[in-house]
């Protein structure tokens, strides 16, 4: 039985602008003893995936929902006061992101490990003050540190003392949120070990949060890629990391320096998506280097791009000459011209969109091109957002539905 079971966990956040969907129905498993690395750009959901596990709600919160299963039991449905009690760092607990840098510099480091039991539980001073040296101990921090000030210690250290902190109720589950990324390869280095060792000698399992690939490959036995708020795509580390099912996947790898080779990493062009308007279809469409008609475009995105173009190839032979274009609804664009009639920008347009479809996804996206009587309509194929394809390794990517179809796997 799995030590947790995520299944369509959704956490938004309510601002000005509108519902920031953060963690966007997002299902996964953690075995007794292992790792999962969840792995993403910035701003994908990784934290808030954090939090909502272990129910740490800012007053803005506009929906939280879904079952979070803890040792056979749903903690979703418990009060309160229960959660805290039986879960919250005695259950399951976390090494916040940045949680080095936020060590009180006033109070003793030993003093602060022992704090939750003080605070949570009510157990007295000096024993607490034992525990805490012993779940230093655990870290490999020697005695005397519990002594000493954060200022008095290094990056390291400090480091262990949180993990510390968060292991003094002897969680089954401990959350890493990028616990590693404020310190120097050697130090880290180090901190990857101390991890790996305690989880062969203590059966922890880990939900380990890094926007690191490497460190998630050197850690992790399973591995969750998170873009925009959803999960693109699941499996055991060592077949998402050696042959990546969803082209997202396949960009990060490629960004990944590397050490002994001559190619330069490859960036992935363009920006995550707004999540207060998170796109149709298929989230990584507008990036995507391999998108098709099925993966999304409407009508606004469309004219956008054809603009971009249309500003960048101006003049360029080929080009067809349209002096406006505009959205209708979701999935029509119509073009007018100033010279051309109807028919010769609709076939022009055509024309452009067969020879342009390799280097500008976008056009794939075009059903049909139709001269009217004082403009041209361009309707789109209408595209759905993919699910998660597959059983024990799963993308969710419209490509890996056409190759099982077709018994190939897409490069
Ligand atoms: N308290 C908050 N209120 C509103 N939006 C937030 C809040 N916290 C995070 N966000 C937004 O939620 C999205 C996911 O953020 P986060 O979970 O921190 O991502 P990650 O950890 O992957 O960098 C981002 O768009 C971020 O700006
Ligand atoms: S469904 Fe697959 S091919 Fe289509 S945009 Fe998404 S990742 Fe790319
Ligand atoms: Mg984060």
């Amino acid at each position: 039985m799995a030590v947790l079971d995520i299944r369509n966990l959704i956490y938004w956040y309510r601002t000005r602008r509108g519902a920031v969907h953060a963690v966007d129905n997002i299902s996964f498993k953690l075995e007794q003893g292992e790792t999962i690395a969840v792995v993403g750009e910035s701003g994908c959901g990784k934290t808030s995936t954090a939090n909502a596990i272990l129910r740490l709600l800012p007053k803005n919160v506009e929906r939280y929902e879904g079952e979070i299963w803890f040792d056979g039991q749903d903690i979703m449905a418990l009060g309160n006061e229960d959660f805290r009690k039986q879960v919250r760092w005695k259950g399951i607990s976390m090494v916040l992101q940045g949680a080095l840098n936020a060590l009180n510099p006033t109070v003793r480091a030993g003093a602060q490990v022992a704090e939750p039991l003080i605070v949570h539980y009510d157990v007295d001073r000096d024993e607490a003050m034992e525990q805490a040296i012993a779940a230093m101990k655990r870290v490999g921090l020697p005695q005397d540190i519990a002594r000493r000030y954060p200022h008095e210690l290094s990056g390291g250290m400090k480091q262990r003392v949180v993990i510390a902190m968060a292991l003094i109720l002897k969680p089954k589950v401990v959350i890493l949120d990028e616990p590693t990324s404020a310190l120097d390869v050697m130090t880290q280095t180090n901190i990857i070990n101390l991890l790996k060792e305690m989880k062969a000698a203590e059966g922890l399992s880990y939900i380990f949060i890094t926007h690191d690939l490497g460190l998630a490959s050197d850690l992790a036995d399973h591995v969750a890629i998170m873009y925009a708020g959803e999960i693109d795509e699941i499996g055991p580390a060592d077949h998402v990391f050696v042959h990546p099912k969803h082209p997202y996947t396949g960009r990060l790898l490629a960004s990944v320096p590397r050490l002994r080779s001559e190619d330069a990493p490859e960036f992935i062009p363009g920006a995550p998506p707004d999540l207060t308007r998170p796109p149709p279809g298929c989230r990584f469409h507008l990036r995507c280097p391999v998108a098709f008609e099925k993966c999304g475009w409407v009508a606004e995105e469309f004219v956008d791009r054809l603009r971009l173009l249309q500003a960048t190839t101006q003049g360029k032979e080929g080009f067809p000459r349209f002096s406006e274009v505009e959205a209708r609804g979701t999935q029509m664009v119509v073009l007018r011209a100033d010279s051309d009639s109807p028919e010769t920008l609709a076939a022009s347009f055509s024309e452009f969109v067969k020879s342009g479809r390799e280097t500008n996804p976008f056009l794939k996206s075009v059903r049909s091109v139709d001269a009217k009587t004082k403009a041209v309509a361009v309707t789109l194929h209408e595209g759905a957002p993919p699910p998660l394809i597959g059983e024990e390794w799963r993308a969710a990517c419209w490509l890996v539905q056409e190759a099982t179809a077709h018994d190939t796997i897409p490069a």
